[in-house]
């Protein structure tokens, strides 16, 4: 999605505007823009180009504007497409108001006629520029700037955070923050400004993270915070710890490489920490031993992979706690009708803790103060600070906009508290856990020796052949069909060739038409016996009909393998962990494909990486 950056201080802006923005431009990438407030002429210069942020850098080289205050974006589009026009920042009708916004205004229909009727001219289509030309009227017909705020606010719906530079107030910025993340980072004599605080890590460990609907006034060395109300909150500043070097490539060509290449380690650290944890693990989740003991069912909440890696999860709960789990599709959850239960859990599942659809279920859940929890990647993520509790997968920095290593991540911590929550209800016994996390880290060392075992043909051969077929149909059952659904949309995702997944047994009720030389199927095993042989019936469907075959098979399945035009052989794992052993593979042999067709791989077309927008 957008991000925003800003700086204000004892040094110049643009630099570090342009270094924040670059850190986090992983997550929108369509313009880029930057404000300053000139030193010389006490006047607003900015730049803006479409496109990637090397192309806002470009325009430096020839109009080098700077100042000590800045405002920096990289944009996502929502309103208006792609252009320099609708790039941020956006500006009233004198240009001395200057916006960078997260989020989307929803009413900007309405003020936006209403502000036009007042003769103010707009120059984008975009949501964002009612914000500088509503606050350029209210600050003529009020008598203080946070009475010209609290009016602002009021009348602005939706989820926003901004960033505001003014030409008439050339001391101090203006944050606000309703839903969207925003923070700041204090430093000495400087504060750093951010929709995330990666956009300024090394810089300071000392942040204040906006409360929900909150804004701040910042000059370089003071910080007055208010509710939308304009009464004075307090200013909780925390010490976060975050190292910029888990952010950079360390010599790989992909982030995507990089962090499909760390998952090893990311599963041992997760179930190093998870052991670690046991003893409070329900303090960490925010419950009680006595909680876990009556749950009677599990809800998961989650988008995109992480409700791919609950999909998968659902399995775990059932098999391992013996309790019903129901796995919630986040984005649709809101609109479903709701049964209230006792004894039941919400669980929401995100990597990056910022994903809008994942949080407004989780505020949901909580407005009804049921128990809910999050298991996310991002320590300082709205998430963590909003659950009942929190869990954190180990797995580092995700750069890649495509999930690898938060998928096997969670579906490793999912793994192992099922195995816990059991061992709490008496079902498994302590040493029961403890083979649970030996399993995790075998499966761990599998995921990683079959990459290993078929990287060469793969890079050299396989991902050459297959890069030129147009669609791909995608099968599993049980298990191994949620991670159907997850390689299928990493194929799209990245490689941009249609995927389709289904359960294998709904072949024959309609999708076998589509069977031809011309679209490759992968099929993913499993190693309970009756689901191998009626997924191997699937596998012989396929054949008669002339169907080409890539099969993702476990040691000994012979039959299925004979079947195969590619196969995969993966050792076998404790059945429950098919999947999460075959990650790695799988996505080594998509980012493969992706790369032979020489795909923007780790920022791919059209999305972001934290999807902050509903
Ligand atoms: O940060 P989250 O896990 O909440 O993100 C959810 C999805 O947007 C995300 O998993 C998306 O589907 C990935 N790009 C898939 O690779």
């Amino acid at each position: 999605m957008c991000s925003v950056v800003g700086y204000i201080g004892k040094n110049y802006s643009r630099a570090f505007v342009m270094e924040g923005l670059a850190r986090l431009e992983y997550r929108g990438y369509d313009s880029a823009g930057f404000a300053c407030l000139s030193p010389e002429s006490h006047r607003l210069l900015y730049a803006k180009a479409e496109g990637r942020l090397s192309n806002l850098a470009k325009k430096f080289e020839q109009t080098p504007i700077d100042g000590h205050l800045g405002i920096g974006h990289t944009r996502w589009s929502t309103h208006g497409v792609s252009s320099e026009n609708n790039a941020h920042p956006h500006f009233d009708c004198e240009k001395r108001i200057s916006v960078v916004h997260n989020g989307i205004i929803e009413n900007h229909h309405e003020l936006k006629s209403k502000l036009q009727a007042g003769d103010h001219v707009f120059y984008s289509d975009t949501d964002t520029e009612i914000v500088a030309h509503l606050f350029e009227s209210l600050l003529l017909t009020h008598q203080t700037f946070k009475g010209a705020i609290v009016d602002l606010v009021s009348q602005l719906e939706g989820a926003y955070a901004f960033l505001v530079l003014m030409q008439d107030f050339p001391d101090q910025m203006l944050l606000v923050r309703k839903r969207s993340p925003l923070c700041i980072g204090i430093g000495d004599d400087e504060m750093f400004l951010g929709s995330d605080l990666l956009g300024f890590a090394g810089r300071t460990d000392k942040v204040l993270f906006l409360p929900d609907e909150s804004f701040a006034i910042v000059t370089r060395d003071t910080i007055q915070l208010y509710d939308f109300k304009g009464a004075s909150l307090p200013l909780n500043v925390q010490t976060v710890d975050v190292r910029w070097m888990d952010f950079e490539k360390q010599g790989h060509e992909h982030y995507m490489l990089k962090e499909i290449l760390e998952q090893k380690r990311a599963i041992h650290d997760t179930v190093g920490f998870l052991h670690g944890a046991s003893g409070q693990i329900w303090d960490l989740l925010g419950v009680s031993s006595d909680f876990i003991k009556q749950l009677h069912k599990i809800n998961l909440m989650g988008c995109g992979t992480s409700w791919h890696a609950a999909r998968i999860a659902q399995f775990f709960f059932e098999e391992i706690c013996l309790m019903p789990a129901r796995v919630h599709l986040a984005s649709e959850f809101r609109f479903m009708p709701f049964f209230t239960e006792t004894n039941t859990w919400y669980i929401a599942i995100s990597q990056s803790g910022e994903t809008a659809d994942t949080l407004e279920a989780l505020r949901m859940i909580n407005s009804m103060k049921l128990p809910t929890a999050t298991l996310t990647n991002v320590a300082s993520s709205t998430m963590v600070r909003e659950a009942g509790g929190f869990l954190l997968t180990q797995a580092g920095p995700e750069v890649a906009v495509a999930s690898t290593k938060a998928f096997s991540t969670q579906l490793t911590a999912l793994y192992w508290l099922a195995h816990r929550i059991a061992l709490e209800k008496g079902i498994i016994s302590e040493s029961d856990l403890g083979r649970a996390e030996e399993d995790l880290l075998v499966v761990a060392e599998v995921l990683e020796n079959t990459i290993e075992n078929y990287k060469f043909d793969i890079a050299n051969k396989w991902a050459k052949q297959y890069a030129h077929y147009k669609r791909a149909i995608f099968l599993g059952r049980h298990t191994s069909y949620p991670f159907a659904m997850e390689s299928a949309l990493k194929l799209k995702e990245i490689a941009y060739i249609f995927s389709q997944c289904y359960p294998a047994g709904e072949l024959k009720h309609g999708p076998l038409a589509l069977v031809d030389a011309e679209t490759p199927i992968f099929l993913f095993s499993h190693q309970d016996e009756l689901i191998y042989q009626k997924l191997l019936s699937n596998a012989q469907e396929v054949k008669a009909r002339g169907g080409h075959l890539i099969i993702f098979a476990f040691d000994g399945q012979t039959e299925l393998i004979e079947l195969a035009n590619l196969v995969f052989v993966i050792p076998r794992v404790k059945p429950l962990l098919g999947p999460l052993a075959m990650t790695g593979l799988m996505q080594f042999f998509v980012y493969s494909i992706a790369k032979e067709l020489g795909c923007a791989i780790d920022k791919p077309r059209n999305l972001a990486k934290s999807v902050t927008v509903e």
